[in-house]
C-alpha cells in the first residue's frame, strides 16, 4: 500500500497537461470490441480503472495491444466468451458496459451484478429496462445478469432518471439493433457525446448525443477506427480547484474549455481569475476565495465528481457555503477526514454546510474514494506543514501520475510505501 506525504503551504504554479477522459474511455473501450476489425484508441489515460477494463476485455478473448501508455489496439475478432465474472466487475464497475456491447454484437452476455459502492447504492434497473425494451430477455441468477436475444429490435425508451451508465449501455446495445431506437431523458455529459462520436466513427448512426434525446438507426456491422478520447473534464477541474485553494497560477493544457463551464463559473464566482484559450485554461487566484452555494447536477450542471474538490476550496473560503449533493446519497464520507484538518463542516442529509476557515492544518488522513482522495490531496497542499494521505490506490484509479504532475507545479509531495518509515522520515527531514 502506498501513501502520499505532502508538505503544503506553497502557492502552486506552472503548466500541466490534462490526459484523456477516463469515463469516456471506459465506454469507448467496451464499444471497441463490437467489430472484428482492429480499433485504435488514442489519448487513453494510463490509470488503473482503464487497465482493469482492458483485463476484462482480454479475459473474454479480445486481442489487446498496448502500443504505448496512451494508445491501445483492440481486436474483437478472437472473442470466445460472453461471460464477464465478478472479479472484473469488482475491480471496475464500468465492466458492465460489456453487457451492452456483447449483447449488441452477439445477442448474449452474462455479467456479474455490480454491488453498491462507497458513494452510494448504484442500481442498474434503467440499463436492464433499456435492454428489455430492445427485445432482450434479461434474467438475474446467482448474482449474474444474463441477457439474450435472437435479434435486437429498435425501440422507444424513456429513462426514468438521467443516468450516464444507462445511456451509454443502451446506446452500445442499440447500434446494431434492427430499425430505429429513440432514447429519451438521456445524460448529456461530454463523455456520452464522445462514446457516440466513437461509435459513429465505426459506422454507427447515432444522432442527438449531447441533447436529451438520442436517435439510433441500427446498422448491420461496425468497422475498425482510430479514435482519440476527449480530455478529462474532472482531472482538469481538480487542477483548477488546486490553483484556487493554493492561491496559485496554473495553466491547464489539452482541455475543452466548454466542458469546464460549470466549474469555471463557480470558481470565478468565488474570486478566481480564469483565462480561456482554444485548448487551455489558466486559473489564477490571489486572495482568499469567497463562499458559495453549490448544487451537483447532471451536465451541464456542476458535476458530482467535482463535489469533494470544491468543498475543500470552500473549507478555506471567507464565509459559509452550502453544498447540495443531488446525484449520490453517500458522498460526504470524506468530510470526517477534512475535519481532522480543522475544517468546520456539518452534514445534514444531502447537504453540507461549510464554515470557511482561514487555513486548514496538516493531518494524517485516509482517501475514502477516488475524487475525495484527490480533494484531500488539495487540502493537504494548502495546509502549512506535513500531512499524510493513505489509501491513495483510489486516486490512481482515475488520475495519471498525480504526484508527478503536482511536483511539476512546485508541490512537495512524495509517494512512499506505507511500511517504509525511513522514507517518510527522510522526506520530512529534507523538506521541513
Ligand atoms: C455518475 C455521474 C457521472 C460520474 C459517476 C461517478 C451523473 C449524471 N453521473 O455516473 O458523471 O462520473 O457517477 O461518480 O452525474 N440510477 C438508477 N438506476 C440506474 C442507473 C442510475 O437509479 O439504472 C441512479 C443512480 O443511483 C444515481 C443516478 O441515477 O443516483 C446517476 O447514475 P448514473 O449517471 O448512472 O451513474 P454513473 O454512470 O455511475
Amino acid at each position: 500500500m502506498n501513501q502520499y506525504i505532502i508538505k503544503g503551504g506553497k502557492s502552486l504554479a506552472g503548466e500541466v497537461t490534462i490526459g484523456g477522459a477516463k469515463n469516456a474511455a471506459l465506454g469507448i473501450l467496451a464499444g471497441a470490441i463490437m467489430t472484428d476489425d482492429e480499433v485504435t484508441i488514442e489519448n487513453l489515460p494510463d490509470v488503473s480503472d482503464i487497465n482493469a477494463l482492458l483485463e476484462a476485455i482480454k479475459a473474454i478473448g479480445a486481442k489487446v495491444d498496448r502500443i504505448d501508455a496512451h494508445t491501445v489496439k483492440i481486436s474483437g475478432a478472437s472473442i470466445h466468451s460472453t461471460v464477464v465474472d465478478y472479479d472484473y466487475i469488482q475491480k471496475i464497475r464500468a465492466s458492465y458496459y460489456l453487457l451492452g456491447a456483447l449483447l449488441g454484437k452477439y445477442g448474449k452476455a452474462s455479467v456479474a451484478m455490480p454491488g453498491g459502492c462507497k458513494i452510494g447504492s448504484r442500481p442498474i434497473d434503467q440499463h436492464i429496462k433499456g435492454f428489455k425494451a430492445l427485445g432482450a430477455k434479461v434474467v438475474t441468477e446467482n448474482s449474474m445478469i444474463n441477457a439474450s436475444v435472437n435479434n435486437l429490435r429498435g425501440s422507444h425508451i424513456f429513462l426514468d432518471m438521467v443516468s450516464v451508465g444507462a445511456t451509454i449501455n443502451i446506446m452500445l446495445a442499440a447500434v446494431m439493433a434492427q430499425g430505429q431506437t429513440i432514447i429519451e431523458n438521456v445524460a448529456k455529459e461530454p463523455h456520452i457525446v464522445d462514446v457516440a462520436n466513437f461509435l459513429n466513427s465505426m459506422g454507427a448512426n447515432i444522432k442527438g448525443a449531447g441533447t436529451d434525446v438520442i436517435r439510433i438507426r441500427g446498422v448491420e456491422r461496425l468497422h475498425g477506427s482510430t479514435y482519440s478520447c476527449i480530455p478529462d473534464q474532472i482531472e482538469a477541474g481538480t487542477f483548477m480547484c488546486l490553483a484556487t485553494a493554493t492561491k496559485g497560477d496554473i495553466t491547464l493544457k489539452n482541455v475543452i474549455p466548454k466542458h469546464l463551464e460549470a466549474i469555471t463559473a463557480k470558481l470565478v464566482e468565488i474570486g478566481a481569475d480564469i483565462i480561456e484559450n482554444d485548448d487551455s485554461v489558466r486559473v489564477v487566484c490571489k486572495d482568499r476565495p469567497g463562499s458559495a452555494i453549490v448544487k451537483t447536477r447532471v451536465y451541464p450542471g456542476f458535476p458530482t465528481d467535482m463535489q469533494p474538490q470544491i468543498t475543500v476550496v470552500l473549507a478555506t473560503a471567507d464565509g459559509v457555503s452550502t453544498i447540495n449533493e443531488n446525484i449520490w446519497e453517500d458522498r460526504f464520507k470524506y468530510v470526517a477526514e477534512l475535519r481532522k484538518m480543522g475544517a468546520v463542516i456539518t452534514v445534514e442529509g444531502s447537504t453540507a454546510f461549510v464554515e470557511g476557515q482561514p487555513k486548514l492544518s496538516p493531518a494524517v488522513m485516509e482517501a475514502p474514494d477516488l475524487r475525495a482522495g484527490a480533494a484531500l490531496t488539495i487540502a493537504a497542499l494548502q495546509a502549512d506543514g506535513v500531512s499524510i494521505l493513505t489509501d491513495i490506490e483510489y486516486i490512481e484509479r482515475g488520475y495519471e501520475k498525480f504526484d508527478e504532475k503536482l511536483r511539476s507545479l512546485g508541490a512537495e509531495i512524495m509517494k512512499v510505501d506505507s511500511e517504509d518509515y525511513k522514507a517518510v522520515q527522510k522526506f520530512k527531514l529534507e523538506i521541513v
